[in-house]
């Protein structure tokens, strides 16, 4: 199985990713660290804390990590989120307790058990990643692979160019493209080419299943509010949470195509936020990250639609 850290934000679209992650027999959730982004840390830790215990993932370590940017004043998403982060949903209580490490330390010593395996797949700000490789310089030659959620190839979400886990803590994200870690980028643009058309969220919705109730209903729902916010975008009609788009990334290797290509962050001005990808390698740089270049859309459905099969049982 693939030891795996998931730093998160949740935030929705974050739950999505740690149910599609939970349900898959490839991986085991070491650790879930989580981070100030969608909504602030009270909100994040509180429902990282709740997700793993209503997944019954008890052997997993859930630790609270930043509460703010490393520079920039922080802005969080209530718009998409709502304010608890769960767009309002109230998740079971448990007695699942947060780790007395911080993140960065779990992040760190969980790395160094899996002895050179681990992957991380980061849904949020980069903050946390980014202190840990701060605070332990080794730590960069402990993960095998860093999938993260952010970035955009074209358009942002937040500003023009800036996608928010990125725009949201721009510095932190340029120290982890720069960490000489292997990773790869699920940006937006990679998000638009693998989605749900609205029947076949309505055939996942559909599928009666043990998180059918305290979840993906009442998602669904949402969805249907967030129709009329999205009509006119490049989202319309496309059910496509970034952050399980990213973990199934990890699920499915034939899910995208890559190229291997120079990436780093604007940290300032009207464009602070936007990964700069050097398609032709203008700069002369060594290759840093893994670019989304193509995507078999069917090949995500395939896995929502196993993760309610999974769940049904
Ligand atoms: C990203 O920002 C957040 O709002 C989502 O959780 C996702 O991680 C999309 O830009």
């Amino acid at each position: 199985k693939i030891p795996l850290i998931i730093d998160t934000d949740p935030g929705v679209d974050d739950a999505f990713c740690m149910l599609l992650a939970n349900s898959s027999d490839r991986v085991e959730i070491r650790a879930i660290t989580a981070v100030a982004g969608n909504v602030p840390l009270c909100h994040t830790k509180e429902n990282a804390r709740r997700l793993a215990g209503m997944m019954g993932l008890r052997g997993t370590r859930v630790a609270a990590g930043a509460e703010k940017p490393l520079i920039v004043p922080q802005e969080t998403a209530e718009m998409a989120h709502g304010k608890n982060g769960m767009g309002g949903l109230e998740l079971p209580e448990t007695d699942k307790e947060l780790d007395l490490l911080p993140a960065w330390d779990v992040i760190y010593e969980e790395c160094k058990k899996a002895e050179g395996e681990m992957q991380i797949v980061a849904v949020g700000p980069l903050t946390n990643i980014a202190i840990a490789l701060l605070k332990y310089p080794e730590l960069k030659g402990l993960i095998k692979h860093l999938i993260i959620m952010g970035g955009a190839q074209t358009t942002g979400n937040h500003s023009p160019y800036g996608e928010f886990n990125v725009w949201a803590d721009p510095h932190a994200a340029e120290i982890v493209f720069q960490a000489g870690v292997p990773m790869t980028m699920i940006d937006l643009d990679a998000c638009h080419m693998s989605y749900l058309t609205d029947e076949e969220y309505d055939t996942f919705v559909g599928m009666k299943n043990r998180y059918s109730e305290n979840f993906f209903e009442f998602m669904a729902k949402r969805e249907e509010e967030r129709k009329s916010r999205m009509a006119g975008t490049p989202f319309a009609g496309k059910h496509s949470p970034p952050d399980a788009v990213t973990i199934a990334a990890l699920l499915d290797e034939d899910l995208f195509t890559y190229e291997w290509l120079p990436v780093s962050v604007e940290t300032h001005g009207p464009c602070m936020g936007r990964t700069v990808v050097d398609y032709r390698n203008r700069e002369g740089k060594t290759p840093n990250c893994r670019v989304v270049r193509g995507a078999d859309r069917q090949r995500f459905v395939n896995l929502f639609y196993k993760m309610a099969e999974v769940y049904a049982k």
